[in-house]
């Protein structure tokens, strides 16, 4: 949850930290901190708040002149937000330095032995214990920092992502990464670390990625030797090319990334069925699908694992699997899953959703369905994310670096990769006909230059934010494939305004919510013109006969909804199944809308981070 990076080289370090930091703050942002070698000392500057805080603190506190730097962005687990705890933390000698990413499960035992042998902590931090630790085994061993590291990591219950630095021996970095990422950026004696690449992108296209239970020791004009934490034996590392550019992590002119997000939608999908659905030819082509077809084909149930917005997505596919391919889906979120021992037959297949491919949730889910023999697809966005690497085989979204924390374009690509192995298999089953298929084809490629049309709409969801802006509290109404989008709109909605909102199925609503309707609630009901129409304008009559405020979600040329409703917003037509890709995108911009009006940090909102690799 947290975002570290280190600079070894040649080149001032201030500068690429300080900037790497604001393209990691996505992982969290509740303190920041940093310390510089400049050849003689060590100087540290943090404090509670963003980057930006961060900028004005170490203006004021330490000389910013050093070719040798680590950073940390922080989402607390142990500890309150404050300067103390923020990272990087010093040994009590103050020759080691760290910034870590993860959880230190043990820390209380290791703390109190540390603790038995004099050692002091200024902070409530799990990682000032790890750098003691590490201070402690390098003393009582005698052994050098890399050593010391791995000794005191094999004591350790956790996970982590940690850079460590001994200002006597002032040429290396000590790495370590169990369960948290970790990328090593390799310029020309010069090494750049971090919690993804994206701070090192503008220096080298070459990286590794260290995988769990790995270390290295990090040198300029050494080569970088990577060992297993456990045993000490060498890995020969694979140096990947990125293919990653600095526009896409960049604004763009937007204000915010939730907003670029959003606009890039149609590009997103367009991406993400490149090359995978051929209507001329009119077949799709998945390889983790057809790879593993026989198995897809033999599965009596598929159980999706996810959380949160990805779960949404999971959701929409439940139906959409269900109606084309005839196999029950059942959708779980992968933290109660993971916890609740599951039932899990042999024919059972499992896809596991998720942008980063690092939910600490999701993966363990993952893990606990490949112990009991289950086959585990992946649905990620993040090429080569712990998820990625952990499944059996996969399809990546291509929605390219999501930074805005609310998830927005990650949602709609989910949906169309899913959307493409339900067809992919329903034709394989024979449950599809070959012209249906073929008009899901059709519909599925014309979805991008839909929401480019929808996307113009702008204004008129901003003249309606205006209007709802004080509202406490909000109901989203959806039916069918819709009732997911309802979902997702209200976890829009109170993530980034802080508006209370709810999701139900339309027509749930009378067993209970339905009392909630007064003239000072606004409803958002999804309504396309396919798929229990008729049903929804009844629920749409029974909230307006209580005075409640309807914004409506109809298809373009929609007129029974228009009469009654406060508000109306058209989508486009295209097939039932399909809409979510459509109803999805006004819900994105009104709430995207109500938060800016609100004055909300919609790219950072309160107490949440984009990467939730803690449970
Ligand atoms: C909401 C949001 C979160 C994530 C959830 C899962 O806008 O972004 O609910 O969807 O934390 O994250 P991933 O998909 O990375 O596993």
């Amino acid at each position: 949850m947290c975002g570290i990076v280190g600079y070894i080289g040649h080149r001032e370090a201030y500068p690429i930290i300080i900037s790497g930091l604001k393209r990691l703050e996505y992982r969290g942002y509740d303190s920041a901190g940093i310390a510089l070698y400049d050849g003689n000392d060590l100087k540290v500057a943090k404090t509670k708040g963003k980057v930006s805080d961060l900028i004005e603190k170490s203006s004021k506190e330490i000389t910013k002149t050093g070719s040798i730097g680590i950073g940390h962005t922080r989402w607390a687990t142990h500890g309150a937000p404050n300067d103390v705890n923020s990272h990087p933390h010093a040994s009590n000698s103050g020759d080691l330095v760290i910034v870590h990413n993860g959880i230190i499960e043990n820390y209380e035992g290791l703390k109190k032995e540390l603790m038995a042998r004099g050692y002091t902590f200024k902070s409530d931090t799990d990682t000032e214990v790890l750098i003691n630790l590490i201070e402690d085994v390098k003393k009582k061993e005698n052994v050098k920092l890399g050593k010391a590291v791995q000794i005191a990591l094999n004591q350790v219950i956790g996970a982590y992502a940690i850079v460590v630095f001994d200002k006597n021996k002032p040429n290396e970095f000590v790495i370590a990464r169990l369960g948290s990422p970790l990328a090593v950026g390799i310029g020309k004696d010069e090494f750049f670390i971090a919690s993804d690449a994206s701070p090192f992108l503008e220096y080298t296209k070459n990286a590794i990625y260290l995988e769990d239970e790995e270390m290295a020791i990090v040198r300029p004009g050494k080569e970088i030797k990577v060992r297993k934490i456990k045993d000490d034996s060498l890995v020969v590392p694979y140096v990947q090319e990125l293919q990653m550019n600095l526009e896409e992590i960049e604004k763009g002119g937007y204000e915010h990334f939730m907003l670029k997000e959003i606009h890039e939608q149609p590009r997103a999908i367009r991406d993400t069925y490149r090359g995978r659905l051929l209507s001329n030819e009119g077949i799709i082509k998945m390889a983790g699908v057809e790879d593993n077809m026989k198995t897809f084909l033999n599965a009596n149930r598929i159980i999706i694992i996810a959380c949160g917005t990805s779960w949404h997505a999971g959701l929409v596919a439940e139906y959409i699997f269900e109606e084309f391919t005839r196999i029950p889906v059942e959708v779980e979120y992968a933290s109660e899953f993971r916890y609740r021992n599951p039932v899990i037959y042999e024919n059972d297949v499992v896809i596991a959703i998720s942008q980063s491919g690092e939910t600490a949730d999701t993966l363990a889910a993952i893990k606990l369905a490949k112990s009991k023999g289950a086959f585990v697809f992946g649905v990620c966005n993040v090429v080569g994310s712990s998820i990625a690497r952990e499944t059996h085989a996969g399809a990546y979204t291509h929605a390219g670096p999501e930074i805005g924390v609310a998830s927005t374009k990650a949602f709609t690509t989910q949906i169309t990769v899913l959307t493409l192995m339900a067809l992919r298999l329903a034709r394989a089953k024979g449950t599809m006909s070959s012209s249906v298929f073929r008009s899901y084809l059709y519909e599925l490629e014309l979805i991008p230059q839909k929401i480019e049309e929808l996307l113009k709409v702008d204004e008129h969801v901003k003249n309606i934010a205006k209007q709802y802006l004080l509202s406490t509290n909000c109901l989203y109404l959806g039916r069918g494939y819709n009732f997911p989008v309802a979902l997702e709109g209200a976890l829009k909605l109170k993530e980034i305004s802080y508006i209370h909102a709810e999701g139900y199925p339309a027509a749930e609503m009378k067993h209970g919510p339905i009392a909630l309707i007064d003239d000072r609630m606004p409803v958002i009901v999804i309504a396309p013109s396919k798929g229990h129409y008729e049903k929804v304008v009844s629920n749409i009559q029974e909230i307006k006969s209580r005075k409640g405020k309807i914004i409506a979600i109809v298809t373009e040329g929609d007129t029974a909804v228009k009469e009654i409703a406060d508000h109306v917003i058209e989508i486009p037509d295209t097939e039932e199944a399909l809409s979510p890709l459509l109803a999805t995108i006004p819900l994105q911009l009104i709430s995207y809308y109500i938060a800016v009006m609100r004055n909300c940090n919609v790219d950072q909102p309160r107490n949440l981070a984009k990467s939730v690799t803690v449970e």
